[in-house]
């Protein structure tokens, strides 16, 4: 046989080879006493130019055979492998001990999967940003230039021998958000946030916000009032009113913060609103201005409307818990409810 007539033997008995006598096929063609060693073995008979081609033809020829039976070897593996799948069926019936009990989310993080799913829904998207900042970022940037008395009740935790600090607000991430990307944008940060202050059973030193900006030509207090209103109603049920009252923040003007009526008592007053029969739920307004200017956008040709959210308050509002602390304390009990 020839080289060519060899390869072509080779190749039909390998297509139709089982595992075990792929090995076999391997030595009867590549062994020491392998055809084609054979041929290598008797060039010796041939003229210089046809020991030079038949020569390489026989390398060729031992190469392909080589891939050849690995690429079969490699199907008969895969086709084990299916048919092994094909037969093994799952019994979900089957009754398992698992020793541990399950897992679940910490609240908070629940109320932030919540909330965030609601923002989704009405077209925003989810970015986050440090929790280590500059006070660029959590203060100028925001149009809180230094030594404004507005910093007094956000005073927070500075790194030593650098300009850094502990966001004390999720703010930082609309000027994070604008520097990176053009209008339009409709995005909410949620976030951990940090405060130099005592901790009680309404305040602490670390907490949780969501952030929300939406930025584009020809947005108003319209786009800003139907889309809280909707959060609102979806969030804690259509059945409650939401009223805006005006507030102040140095980012937006004007500012406001909405309040619900209290969940509790339906607005008729209770010990949880007060007796006001409304609770504030967040703050919010239309981007100032300066804002704008921080991040190289025109403020003549944007407008542009802003929240924040703290997020505990939310959860404590909705699950009637009256101290903050709780969320803090792993405290199994407190946790396994949520
Ligand atoms: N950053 C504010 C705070 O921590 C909350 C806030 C109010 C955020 C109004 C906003 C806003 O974006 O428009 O108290």
């Amino acid at each position: 046989m020839n080289v060519e007539q060899v390869v072509v033997e080779a190749m039909k008995k390998i297509r139709n080879a089982g595992f075990e006598a792929l090995d076999g096929l391997r030595a009867e063609y590549l062994g020491r006493n392998g055809c084609l060693t054979q041929i290598l073995k008797s060039l010796s008979q041939y003229s210089v130019d046809e020991k030079k081609k038949i020569g390489s033809a026989a390398n060729i020829a031992k190469n392909t055979i080589d891939s050849e039976i690995e690429k079969r070897k490699e199907k008969l593996k895969k086709n084990l492998f299916d048919e092994k799948v094909k037969k093994e069926v799952l019994d979900c019936s089957e009754s398992f001990y698992f020793p541990f009990s399950k897992g679940g989310f910490h609240p908070v993080v629940q109320m932030i999967q919540e909330m965030s799913s609601v923002f989704v829904s009405l077209g925003f998207s989810v970015a986050e940003g440090p929790e280590i900042e500059t006070e660029w970022y959590n203060f100028e940037a925001l149009n809180i230039p230094q030594n404004h008395p507005a910093r007094d009740i956000q005073d927070t935790f500075y790194l030593e021998g650098s300009n850094s600090l502990l966001r004390s607000q999720t703010s930082t991430g609309q000027i994070r958000v604008m520097e990176q990307y053009e209008p339009p944008l409709k995005v909410i940060v949620p976030g951990k946030v940090y405060r130099n202050e005592a901790s009680n059973a309404s305040h602490s030193s670390i907490f949780h916000q969501i952030e929300g900006l939406s930025v584009d030509e020809n947005i108003t207090f319209v786009d800003l009032k139907s889309v809280l209103t909707e959060f609102s109603h979806i969030f804690f049920g259509s059945g409650l009113n939401v009223r805006f009252r005006p507030s102040h923040f140095q980012f937006t003007e004007p500012s406001a913060e909405i309040d619900i009526q209290c969940p509790f008592c339906k607005g008729k007053g209770c010990r949880v609103c007060k007796n006001s029969g409304w609770i504030e739920i967040l703050g919010c307004g239309m981007v100032h201005p300066n804002v704008f200017k921080a991040v190289n956008y025109d403020p003549e040709k944007y407008t542009g409307y802003a929240f924040g959210i703290g997020v505990e308050r939310i959860a404590m509002i909705k699950y009637g818990i009256d101290d903050i602390r709780l969320f803090y304390e792993n405290d199994l009990r407190f946790l396994k409810q949520f």
